[in-house]
């Protein structure tokens, strides 16, 4: 009797976990048109979720519910795995389904995960062998903030962004994050830059941060500024009194640094203990704000969380 060919794989589940930018500095304009960036990432407790499974009719099929989430060619998480299907000179097709938890258009690099995950689920599902090595490649032509979620945990990022390098010293902290739900466009907020730049050789902030993160002693984090934040704020002025009030409550409650992630617009703080998140955490809703208490998410516990692409749901 002749076996029905299957027409899909079994599902694979994975996580996709958002950052935040605990400092960033933009030296200047780059002959590609990006910026030259100096920044330290941040990997937090906080994902979308992804399933994912093979399917024999060649080509790539992302499904969403969330409305600010585009299906098509455009989306992230389509584009990983077009390129890598593409790379592997493979004839099969990949079925995706993506539930949104990152704010989308926050600064927490949620559709930047997405294309993560997906490439290393994808890089495993078909044996490619290739690892976050091989896939880096890939990775920094889907977009620049793609490359930090192969790797995770407490990271320097300089070039584009998309060259990264693991700190010795990883992060475990509270952290909370505010939602500010106002989708901030991240080229928009780049060339408003532009005109207020002057090119400098070097960072100032993250240099020392990374110096004193080597050497111990005072808490590096009150270091840090994210120099995105002006122009973010000159590109929706309306989120200026929100940033403000959501910063000085986390202030208030004693976060060592309360910052606006990437481009925005999200707004987060991170704490040296739980009691100090979980005040602010409450403050914040008291104000009406849309606030997520989590935590940093080390190296390490990144790693092991790439590492099981599951066969049953998380
Ligand atoms: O690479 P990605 O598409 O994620 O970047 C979004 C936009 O942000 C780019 O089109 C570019 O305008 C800007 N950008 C930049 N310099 C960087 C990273 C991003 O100008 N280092």
């Amino acid at each position: 009797m002749a076996v029905a060919r299957r027409p899909a794989g079994p599902w694979h589940y994975v996580r996709a976990y958002a950052k935040v930018n605990l400092g960033l500095e933009v030296l200047g304009t780059r002959a590609d048109g990006y910026h030259e960036l100096r920044t330290i990432f941040q990997t937090i407790d906080l994902h979308d979720n992804l399933r994912l499974r093979r399917v024999v009719s060649g080509d790539v099929r992302v499904s969403c519910e969330h409305p600010l989430v585009p299906t098509d060619a455009t989306n992230l998480a389509h584009r990983a795995a077009t390129e890598l299907l593409r790379f592997a000179g493979s004839k099969e097709g990949i079925e995706i389904e993506l539930t949104k938890r990152i704010p989308v258009g926050g600064g927490l690099g949620g559709g930047s995960a997405d294309a993560a995950a997906v490439l290393v689920a994808v890089d495993r599902l078909l044996a490619l062998g290739l690892g976050p090595a091989g896939l880096h490649p890939i990775a920094r032509r889907i977009g620049a903030d793609v490359p930090v979620f192969l790797v995770g945990g407490t990271t320097l990022g300089v070039g584009r962004g998309d060259e990264v390098y693991p700190l010795r010293r990883q992060l475990r902290l509270p952290v909370v994050v505010v939602d500010l739900e106002r989708p901030v466009s991240t080229a928009r907020v780049f060339a408003r830059i532009d005109a207020r730049l002057t090119p400098r050789e070097n960072s100032h902030t993250i240099y020392r941060f990374v110096l004193r993160d080597l050497a111990g002693g005072r808490d590096p984090l009150t270091l840090l500024v994210n120099e995105l934040e002006e122009a973010a704020i000159e590109e929706a002025p309306e989120l200026s009194e929100p940033v403000r009030h959501v910063k000085t409550i986390l202030g208030g409650c004693g976060a060592s640094l309360a910052a606006l992630s990437g481009s925005g617009a999200s707004c987060f703080g991170v704490f040296r203990d739980s009691r100090g998140a979980k005040k602010a955490s409450a403050a914040l809703r008291a104000a009406g704000f849309r606030a997520l208490q989590t935590r940093t998410l080390t190296l390490d516990e990144y790693r092991r969380s790439l590492s099981g692409l599951r066969g049953s749901k998380v």
